[in-house]
């Protein structure tokens, strides 16, 4: 390639403003650089335009503030726009599961490749940051340099993104580390510019292959999933052997080697990321002829799903066994606190097997019932934690939001029909709530009312 890299900071833009790519766009904004970010959905891209951003992140409606205000940030939803101005163009798009198998559905990620390079008659770097499988942004490269009017002026490369919902800001101003998937020694320099002021703030960078850093972030997620499933299985484990995986947990947390982070035991994980990036690992790896080095990770699938069944079976023992026509208050609906995302949310698959068996579910989130009303029309929907407890035979905690495990069991005893509460993220002080007249249940523990 015959490119200099650029002497000043590169114009970027984002294509697709969902959780990942708008945050990126307003942060890298605020950093300093001219941004154009672009979605097919006009309603986001005018909601965004105007300062109000359509999903909840702590923290981020300031940055956009500050962002628009800076005169840097823009958004639209022209693609040959998008084109000229972009020296650097980070993708993305979903890579949701596709329906009936466990692969990553890449067609958003595909078709922004496809669409996009016809219209790049200028040299620059295209940088996926989605979460794709190994061999993706090989393919992808490919499809650039063939459709790119200014062919091999236009390059590929992968920066995969570890930004946690509800700290997207953080992550994104103050990464853990930096990961540059690259096939030339201009792609990474581009990319230092594009990161320059986080580079020069000491965030640790590795440049890799392109294959490599698809595969980072992918083992990054199954690596962590597998945390969660541990402690999980060493709950099914207490749980028949009369122990407490809590005390067992801030035990393991106490030798640095293993650590706390990622070792809460509970409901299990979910959300847009983790479950299907390790559906999506094992089919990949399957498809590479190397299925049985992460065979694990169907187990650790296995158990996470089964602490869902858990909970619904703590929940029927509580009321003799029958849920037909029992009132249960779910607390909880977002796959996690400080977040609104219900995809693959736990507590939001408890509630409807609940109500596939019978009962009579009435949910409470403080941020998600919006997204839950959508995805779970079946369910009933209630406006603040009282209400939803309000003639309930059993209460039952799925997500740990603050205002749940601040609940005073004397004040909620007034208004439930019966003082029942099963506490499927292990938050609630046990011997409180006893001593107020409930009988609690706790995923990992043997210890009944
Ligand atoms: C995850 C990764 O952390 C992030 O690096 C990646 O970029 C995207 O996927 P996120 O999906 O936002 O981020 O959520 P995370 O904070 O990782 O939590 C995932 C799930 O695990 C949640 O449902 C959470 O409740 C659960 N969890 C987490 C546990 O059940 N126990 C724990 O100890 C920690």
């Amino acid at each position: 390639m015959s490119v200099v890299p650029p002497a000043c900071l590169p114009r970027l833009t984002v294509i697709g403003t969902g959780y990942l790519g708008a945050t990126h766009a307003i942060c890298m904004a605020v950093l300093g650089y001219e941004v154009l970010a672009l979605d097919q959905d006009r309603t986001k891209v005018e909601a965004l335009a105007s300062g109000v951003v359509p999903f909840h992140e702590p923290g981020l409606p300031e940055m956009l503030r500050k962002g628009l205000d800076s005169g840097r940030l823009r958004f639209t939803t022209d693609l040959a726009e998008v084109a000229a101005f972009g020296d650097v163009h980070f993708v993305c798009t979903g890579t949701p599961q596709l329906p009936g198998s466990m692969g990553a559905d890449l067609s958003q990620v595909e078709s922004v490749v496809r669409s996009l390079a016809p219209y790049l008659f200028r040299s620059c770097l295209v940088v996926g940051k989605s979460t794709v499988p190994v061999g993706t942004a090989e393919r992808l490269d490919a499809i650039l340099q063939e459709a790119a009017p200014s062919g091999s002026d236009v390059e590929l490369a992968w920066n995969p993104e570890f930004l946690r919902e509800g700290h997207a800001v953080e992550d994104t101003l103050r990464p853990s580390r930096l990961v540059f998937g690259v096939s030339s020694e201009r792609a990474r320099l581009v990319l230092e510019d594009a990161f320059r002021p986080l580079l020069d703030a000491g965030v640790p960078m590795l440049a890799t292959d392109l294959a490599t850093a698809e595969l980072v972030k992918v083992a990054a997620n199954a690596f962590l999933a597998t945390k969660i499933s541990f402690i999980n299985a060493m709950a099914e484990v207490c749980e028949s052997a009369g122990a407490d995986v809590r005390d067992l947990a801030t035990a393991l947390a106490h030798d640095d080697r293993i650590g706390g982070r990622f070792l809460k035991p509970g409901l299990g994980f979910g959300g847009g990321c983790l479950p299907k990036d390790i559906r999506a690992f094992i089919h990949r790896a399957e498809e590479l002829g190397t299925g049985h080095s992460v065979a694990f990770l169907r187990e650790v699938d296995a158990i996470n799903q089964r602490r869902r069944s858990r909970t619904v079976d703590l929940v029927r023992e509580e009321v003799g066994g029958d849920l037909r026509g029992v009132r249960v208050c779910v607390l909880g609906a977002a796959f996690k606190p400080h977040s609104d995302d219900t995809r693959d949310a736990p507590a939001l698959d408890v509630a409807a097997q609940l109500h596939d068996a019978g009962a009579e579910v009435v949910v409470f989130d403080p941020r998600a019932l919006d997204n839950a009303r959508r995805s779970h029309p079946q369910l009933h929907y209630a406006g603040s934690a009282l209400e939803a407890a309000s003639g309930a035979r059993v209460v039952a905690l799925l997500t740990e939001w603050d205002q749940f495990r601040a609940l005073d069991p004397v004040v909620l005893a007034r208004v439930v029909a019966s003082r029942h509460v099963v506490d499927a993220r292990n938050v609630l002080d046990a011997r409180t709530w006893r001593e107020a007249g409930w009988s609690l249940r706790a995923l990992g523990c043997a210890d009944g009312p």
